[in-house]
């Protein structure tokens, strides 16, 4: 080769590595930057479904303890009111049940908002009482294997607003007859598995046209969570979830 075209050579060759350097800098930093991001955006998530569970259990506590305890007291003084009159009797009678469907009505709004059992017993009892309120309610059975219960406060309630999220769905659109959940765990995850015999629902289109808030909120929390979810389901086919979530009690 001519030393001048050798020395064109070079200079393109060098050019060329250069380019693909500055390539792969640019390359390099942008899925650094976008990585990040999606940390930044994870923590903030974090951060403001913490608040969001605050302000509930705060709204449950006063529901539960001031409301409910005035309610209680004025269920007592009715309790007292003694009439010989029929009339007066059968209001009497009347108050006290609509006082009595007050409370009843406070306690299912508060438990709701932040079921104090969560907190007081763990996640299976918490989801032992939803399933049992579930049915009383309506005619679904609910099989339910859950022994697992989550140390850290925070992860315990997403643990159970997934839950309970995935119940109420089942409640408002399944047509179910037939419920079972699972909480399991193994070496390295916590496994909830939970079906129903329903309906079902196609699954492209609810995702596609963003319906509803219900299973975006699953899929914020189980980010939060750093965990998986899998959903199977299609018209009359019923539903199937499973969610995958490192321990982290158990991991670090
Ligand atoms: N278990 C289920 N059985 C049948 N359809 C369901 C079930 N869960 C969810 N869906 C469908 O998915 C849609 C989106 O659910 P979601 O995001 O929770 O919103 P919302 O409950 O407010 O409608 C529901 O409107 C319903 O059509
Ligand atoms: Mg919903």
């Amino acid at each position: 080769m001519h030393p001048n075209e050798t020395r064109i050579f070079l200079a393109i060759l060098t050019g060329v590595l250069v380019i693909i350097f500055l390539i792969g800098v640019f390359i390099i930093s942008a899925i650094y930057h976008q990585k990040q991001n999606a940390q930044l955006k994870l923590a903030q998530l974090s951060v403001q479904l913490k608040a969001l569970e605050r302000e509930r259990a705060r709204i449950a506590a006063d529901l539960h303890d001031d409301l409910g305890s005035s309610l209680a007291a004025i269920r007592l003084q009715i309790k007292h009111l003694k009439t010989n009159n029929q009339n007066d009797a059968a209001i009497i009678d009347e108050a006290k049940s609509y006082i009595d469907e007050a409370i009843q009505k406070l306690s299912y709004v508060s438990f709701n908002m932040m079921p104090l059992i969560l907190q007081r017993n763990g996640l299976s009892d918490a989801i032992k009482e939803l399933t049992e309120m579930i049915e009383l309610t309506t005619a679904i059975k609910i099989k339910c294997d859950c022994t697992v219960d989550i140390g850290d406060n925070d992860r315990r309630i997403h643990f159970y607003r997934i839950i309970q999220e995935v119940l109420n769905n089942i409640v408002k659109h399944s047509k179910a007859t037939a419920v079972n959940i699972s909480v399991s765990r193994n070496e390295r995850y916590i496994l909830v598995d939970i079906t129903d015999n329903g309906i079902g629902f196609d699954k492209d289109r609810i995702i596609k046209n963003s319906i509803g808030r219900g299973l975006k909120n699953i899929k914020s929390r189980v980010e939060v969570l750093k965990g998986k979810s899998y959903l199977s389901t299609g018209i009359n086919k019923g539903v199937h979830y499973s969610f995958e979530i490192p321990d982290t009690e158990h991991n670090g």
